[in-house]
């Protein structure tokens, strides 16, 4: 089954790109067959996949931004035959309008948003955008959002979880502020991609993301579903 799973924040250098670039990643490593689709025109995720070594996990790209590409935008966004998880990064400054229609039919939406005033602020907009002009109920769950780059027991961080619980969305992951995901830009990897004793710390911030996702998606577990699917094979689908 196709799961759609949209990043998007407005705000500019939120994270929306390194938590789409590494959340495919993931799904890649643990053998789902994967798209990146990527609409924002700065392209950063196509230059992220561009870069990715050929012996990785294959994630299949789209441009979505491209406006030229001489075919209908159907045939432009049409997925391979078996796609199970699609990723989407969105641009900065996406107004409601777009947003409503990017949120459409996406399964989770992920809100990336850095821990400091301006951005919390930034935020709130996002959301009540999403509730009011997108219509996204917050009943259905679909929204998550991520406190990216975070220090530890900054007063910013405390803000953010104090406004989130107002809001009654929930905190799915809190990624810290590390130079790993800097080199994951420029090397077309993911951090699980990466030595072990250089990430273990960042991982498990990605862990309650996986937890979450599988879990609106009735799935087995990503980071076990990494050794027990074989690359591209069907077979465990079902096991959820
Ligand atoms: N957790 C993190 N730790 C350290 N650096 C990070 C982290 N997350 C993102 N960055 C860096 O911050 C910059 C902005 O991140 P990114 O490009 O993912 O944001 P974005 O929301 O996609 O930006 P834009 O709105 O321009 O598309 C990048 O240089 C990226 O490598
Ligand atoms: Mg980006």
């Amino acid at each position: 089954m196709t799961r759609r799973i949209v990043v998007l924040n407005p705000k500019g250098g939120s994270g929306k790109t390194t938590i789409a670039t590494n959340l495919a990643a993931q799904y890649a490593a643990a053998g789902y067959r994967i798209v990146l689709t990527d609409y924002d025109p700065q392209g950063s995720s196509t230059r992220w996949l561009k870069t990715r070594p050929a012996e990785l996990p294959p994630i299949h790209g789209i441009q979505a931004y491209d406006k030229n590409a001489g075919v209908t935008r159907s045939f432009l966004l049409r997925l391979p035959e078996g796609t199970e998880r699609v990723v989407m990064d969105t641009p900065a400054g996406l107004r409601p309008q777009e947003m409503q229609e990017l949120v459409r039919e996406a399964d989770a939406i992920l809100v990336p948003v850095m821990p400091s005033d301006i951005d919390i602020h930034a935020c709130s907009k996002c959301i009540a955008d999403l509730l009011l002009v997108a219509k996204v109920r917050r009943r259905e769950q679909r929204i998550g959002v991520i406190a990216n780059r975070t220090r530890r027991n900054t007063r910013a961080l405390e803000t953010l979880l104090r406004f989130l619980a107002t809001l009654e969305i929930p905190l799915v992951a809190t990624l810290r502020d590390s130079q790993n995901y800097v080199r994951s830009a420029a090397h077309g990897n993911g951090i699980h991609e990466m030595k072990t004793y250089l990430v273990r710390e960042d991982l498990e911030g990605w862990r309650p993301l996986l937890g979450w996702l599988d879990a609106r998606f009735g799935d087995i577990a990503t980071g076990d579903a990494v050794k027990l699917k074989s690359p591209k094979g069907p077979e465990l689908e079902a096991a959820g």
